[in-house]
């Protein structure tokens, strides 16, 4: 049995059509549809009650609680199914892709229907709406690298076994219920399958800007969740204690082993000083900060933690001479650069030496 988990706000006249093309596109397959509406003020939850006597409906009219996310989390609760498909009300995710979902099922424990695969697309956005949407993406594979190998991780249309979402604690703040599924869930394994995101049928979009904000806040409470935040800050004390090292080996060496005078012995000692502070700072990385993710062999973190140093030293140059070039002190100049180089670092390590 599949639960089709349909959440509703003032979807009254998109109902007859979404029923009819989901019993067409389910004629070989046992289903319910569960209505979750928040008491809308079009009375879509009457309209679906009303429908209920010709397609396996159930209505659930919401009176206290609001919000997008929290109905699909009460949809589960309430679904009979061994299969939970979530999708929109207003035709934008087209019925006849469930199929295809159900398909992909049997190889997977979430199959996501997805606008960014090979296949997929969306019908009639603004360039600068695609390039919002991609980013907001980009931006959340970067922050959660669980889901670096997902092209559409926010997508509203998605389908997945009971077992993935059972006695999970899933926080209904954020709209992007995927995005939390994805992170919290019981699953090993995804597939995304293409399909074209089209236009409403009838009715208006109540998602708006403010969702921007509100995606970062959802974003930063996942990375919480993963531990991401902590990683964040080990990486920035660890960093703080190379500074230390840094200081005091070039001191070393200049006072004590090579000598005064002669610059080229400033920038010898230079180079040891800076080598010992990455290697100080990559031993306390590797048996504190990214101690659950040593994968890859020893010597390959340890050449790849160096890359990321090269690569933020890069950026930290690069942005110094750009930030000068509009006139700005040096030292804040270098600040900034320093700041950059910084999250840059943490990225590649997170991604590549401890990816
Ligand atoms: N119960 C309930 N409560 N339902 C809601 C609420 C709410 O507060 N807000 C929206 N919905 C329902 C709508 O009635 C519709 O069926 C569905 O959720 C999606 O809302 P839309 O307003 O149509 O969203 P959208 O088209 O802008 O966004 C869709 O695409 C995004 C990807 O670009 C959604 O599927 C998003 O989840 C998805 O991320
Ligand atoms: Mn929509």
């Amino acid at each position: 049995m599949i639960s089709i988990i349909v959440p509703t706000y003032n979807e009254r006249e998109n109902l007859e059509e979404l029923f009819k093309r989901i019993s067409d596109a389910l004629k070989d397959y046992e289903y319910e549809i569960i209505v979750v509406d928040d008491d809308s003020p079009d009375k879509t939850w009457e309209k679906a009650q009303e429908l209920s006597k010709s397609y396996p409906v159930r209505v659930i009219r919401r009176t206290k609680e609001k919000g997008l996310s929290s109905a699909v989390i009460r949809g589960f609760k309430e679904a009979e199914g061994e299969i939970f498909v979530v999708m929109d009300a207003d035709l934008q995710h087209p019925p006849e892709i469930i199929p295809k979902l159900l398909n992909a099922l049997e190889k997977a424990d979430i199959a996501i229907a997805s606008r960014y695969v090979k296949g997929g697309k969306v019908e009639n956005w603004y360039w600068w709406r695609k390039i919002i949407s991609k980013g907001a993406i980009m931006i959340g594979r970067v922050a959660l690298p669980k889901i670096r190998g997902i092209k559409d991780p926010v997508s509203g249309f998605f389908a997945l076994r009971r077992e993935v979402v059972e006695n999970v604690n899933l926080n209904p703040v954020g709209f992007k219920i995927l995005l939390e599924i994805l992170i919290k869930g019981n699953y090993s394994k995804v597939v995304e399958v293409p399909f074209t995101f089209g236009l409403r049928f009838a009715g208006e979009s109540k998602l708006g800007k403010k969702q921007i904000f509100n995606y970062l806040k959802h974003l930063y409470r996942l990375m919480r969740w993963e531990g991401e935040i902590d990683r964040f800050l080990k990486f920035a004390i660890v960093g703080t204690t190379g500074i230390f090292v840094n200081q005091f080996f070039l001191w070393l060496f200049v006072e004590k082993i090579f000598g005064k005078g002669a610059s080229l012995d400033y920038l010898i000692a230079n180079i040891l000083a800076t080598e010992l502070a990455i290697l100080n700072n990559f031993t306390w990385n590797d048996l504190w900060t990214f101690k659950d993710l040593r994968r890859a062999p020893l010597y390959k973190r340890l050449f790849n933690f160096h890359l990321a140093a090269l690569t933020g030293a890069i950026v930290q140059w690069v942005i110094f001479i750009i930030l000068l070039q509009f006139g700005i002190h040096y030292l804040i100049a270098n600040l900034i650069g320093i700041g950059f180089s910084f999250v840059v670092r943490f990225l590649v390590n997170r991604h590549v030496t401890w990816g």
